[in-house]
């Protein structure tokens, strides 16, 4: 974990963050009509989102399936064209940038995802999937020696070049697609969910490796997750975000020890501790219904359909503004009396008494 990245803005002493969005938004058009094909609506996928990420940073992204997590991922790295706001990578302004601007700044950036397999061409050798990118980006060198090398830097064994993706487990995958990711000498990588698919054995590697490579590297990562647990072993920072907006930003401690957004407290809330005599006097808040649409998100609060500690009118009439509380960024009207426990929710229930109704978790 990077030392220098503290407090809310995670401003480090160096300054400039290596990447800075302000305002971003990635609107999906939805479309209709066989004949006139008419734009009646968009998903909105990412809907004014503004983050830094300090150089040696893991900044952690958490929510529900379908708030927007690859969509930020995707469009920091500009496979997705904006549809507003700004990204700057290393002091550029790369929001609208051409492919043919992009590609010196690829090199750069790199993705993993959460299924190697999918991202890995199962007709082609381990060697000459690593070796690609060195080779469309004509980088020089002997490019079999430098496969080798990326091979035993994130464990495999260097014969590994000449075999397959089937004939490795899920994790050596992942390494295969880590070596692919590292062979460009990247500064930034997007790590979209890059332990879900694996056994948690298996997963406390491969975030060890991601650590490992982070340091000797210098490499910054965004770090997307459905597990809270393995986010928060990884991160500086963790954003937590909701209908495709940020709810609360914080050092990562500081978001499992006091988290403020009634989003963040419902999530954590449904995780299980390990100490069964803690685990037994503890609440558990349930989300009501279902993730709304992001098509068509509630007006005000947009968390407001669902909140445990919803108030009568502002709640549904004025919209929150991400705004600092303590070391957090929170997107709530009524943070500080959650924080004085002068609020409390409005539905609670015990884990463990009502099994039944399984908690929302994170998915
Ligand atoms: N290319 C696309 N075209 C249209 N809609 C899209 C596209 N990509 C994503 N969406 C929609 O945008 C929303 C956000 O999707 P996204 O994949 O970013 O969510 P996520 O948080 O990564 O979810 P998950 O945890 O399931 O991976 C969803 O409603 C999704 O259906
Ligand atoms: S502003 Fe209101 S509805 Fe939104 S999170 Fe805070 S208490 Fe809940
Ligand atoms: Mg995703």
């Amino acid at each position: 974990m990077a030392a220098h990245a503290g407090g809310w803005g995670g401003v480090s002493e160096n300054g400039t963050p290596l990447v800075d969005v302000d305002e971003l938004k990635v609107w999906f058009p939805i479309r209709s009509g066989l004949v006139l094909d008419r734009h009646v609506g968009d998903v909105k996928a990412v809907d004014g989102v503004s983050l830094q990420i300090q150089r040696g940073e893991t900044l952690g992204l958490v929510g529900e399936s379908g708030c927007g997590k690859s969509t930020v991922g995707r469009a920091l790295l500009r496979l997705y064209k904006p549809t507003g706001g700004t990204i700057t990578f290393d002091g550029q302004d790369i929001t609208h940038l051409g492919e043919g601007e992009l590609r010196p700044l690829r090199k750069r950036m790199q993705m993993i995802f959460q299924d190697p397999y999918a991202s890995l061409n199962p007709r082609h050798s381990v060697g000459r999937m690593v070796g690609e990118p060195l080779r469309v980006h004509r980088m020089g060198g002997n490019v079999n020696k430098q496969v080798r090398e990326l091979l035993t830097i994130v464990g495999l064994p260097a014969d590994a070049a000449t075999r397959y993706p089937h004939e490795f487990s899920g994790g050596q995958r992942q390494r295969i697609g880590l070596a692919r990711a590292l062979a460009l000498n990247p500064d930034f990588v997007v790590c979209d969910e890059p332990v879900s698919a694996l056994d948690v054995s298996i997963q406390a590697q491969i975030v060890n490796l991601l650590e490992l490579l982070q340091k000797e590297f210098d490499l910054t990562y965004l770090f997307i997750a459905h597990d809270l647990a393995v986010v928060r072993h990884i991160s500086d920072r963790i954003a937590v975000m909701y209908l495709g907006q940020i709810m609360e930003l914080s050092p990562a401690d500081d978001l499992y020890d006091n988290p403020l957004h009634p989003y963040t407290i419902s999530l954590l809330s449904a995780i299980p501790i390990p100490d069964p005599q803690v685990e037994r006097k503890r609440t558990s808040i349930l989300l009501q219904g279902d993730l709304p649409s992001p098509a068509n998100p509630p007006r005000a609060c947009r968390f407001h359909t669902r909140c445990p500690y919803v108030q009568p009118t502002r709640c549904r009439e004025q919209e929150p503004e991400l705004r600092p509380v303590d070391t957090h960024l929170v997107k709530c009207h009524f943070a500080e009396e959650i924080k004085a426990g002068t609020l409390q929710p409005q539905r609670r229930e015990v884990v463990f008494e009502a099994p039944a109704a399984a908690p929302e978790a994170v998915s």
